[in-house]
């Protein structure tokens, strides 16, 4: 709105971390980008895939998961904004097999007719561990975490001789509290000589740009496909955080706050 910035000018799109508001002032702390214009792509697919949890996918999956052509890939909460990049970023590269792992029937439809993954396994009919091996007999080489918990275990059971676990998030243990569950098969990495490693986005700063464009680059070509689940008002923001953690939110979840903002 205004500035006596030089890395801001009026009119410019920026993103970054701040509290739940409508108005901020930015000044050379906060370490805001700038969008670039003219990227040819709407601000909804901005935010969603060429935002965090796009990079996060990015980054997860071929710096810390060190994908390789051929991997057989699982990945959870595949539905959503992060595991879809994830899963079809492997597509894209080659990998021999890609299965998600999400919550419905519906859900897993979209996670193999929209995202593009050769199968999907949805986690509340159960026996989890058992299907997967039946799914990837010779084993799991990169799982791509995104949920924890029983799941992890489920796929920990079924890991290939030096496969990797990449550890991008727990959400079926935010809100555990102190019941959090121990995880029972880290023996297996052992047993299968594995790695399993953490890690946040933003140890990815530097390096955000060669992410964004590979991806841009994906949606430009057609061979990223993306859902934004837009949420109205900053008055809702509780109710679209929490659909998070009920599974109600299909895709990326957005909160619009200026509902003047063109997005699409
Ligand atoms: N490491 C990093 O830097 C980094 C950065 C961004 C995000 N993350 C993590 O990545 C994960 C995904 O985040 P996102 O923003 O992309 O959200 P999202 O996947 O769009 O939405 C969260 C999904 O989690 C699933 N879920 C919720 N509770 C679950 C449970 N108890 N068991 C299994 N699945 C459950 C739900 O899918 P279903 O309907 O399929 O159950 C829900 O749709 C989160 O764990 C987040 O913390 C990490």
């Amino acid at each position: 709105m205004e500035s006596n910035s030089a890395r801001y000018h009026v009119g410019d799109i920026v993103s970054g971390v701040t509290g739940w508001q409508e108005w901020v002032i930015a000044d050379d702390s906060n370490k805001f980008s700038v969008i670039p214009k003219g990227m040819g792509l709407d601000l909804a697919t901005v935010m969603n895939v060429v935002g965090l949890t796009g990079i996060t996918a990015y980054f997860g999956l071929l710096d810390v998961g060190a994908f390789k052509e051929s991997d057989i890939v699982v990945v959870s909460g595949a539905a959503g904004a992060t595991g879809s990049v994830a899963g079809q970023i492997a597509k894209a590269r080659g990998a021999k097999k890609v299965v998600g792992i999400a919550g419905g029937p519906e859900k897993c439809a979209e996670v193999v007719e929209s995202y593009g993954f050769d199968e999907c396994l949805d986690y509340r009919e159960g026996h989890l561990a058992r299907r997967l091996h039946e799914s990837c007999p010779k084993g799991v080489d990169l799982y791509f975490d995104n949920v924890g918990g029983e799941i992890l275990d489920a796929v920990l059971s079924n890991i290939a001789m030096k496969g990797r676990v990449v550890l991008c998030g727990a959400i079926s243990q935010y809100n555990a509290m102190e019941k959090s569950r121990g995880i029972a098969n880290t023996s297996m990495l052992i047993m299968r000589r594995g790695r399993m490693e953490g890690f946040l986005v933003l140890d990815y700063g530097s390096r955000f740009q060669e992410a964004q464009m590979d991806l841009a680059g994906m949606v430009l070509e057609g061979t990223l496909a993306h859902h934004e689940h837009l949420v109205q008002g900053i008055e809702h923001a509780p109710e679209a955080l929490n659909l998070l953690f009920t599974g109600g939110n299909h895709g990326k979840t957005l909160v619009v706050v200026d509902e003047s903002v063109q997005l699409s």
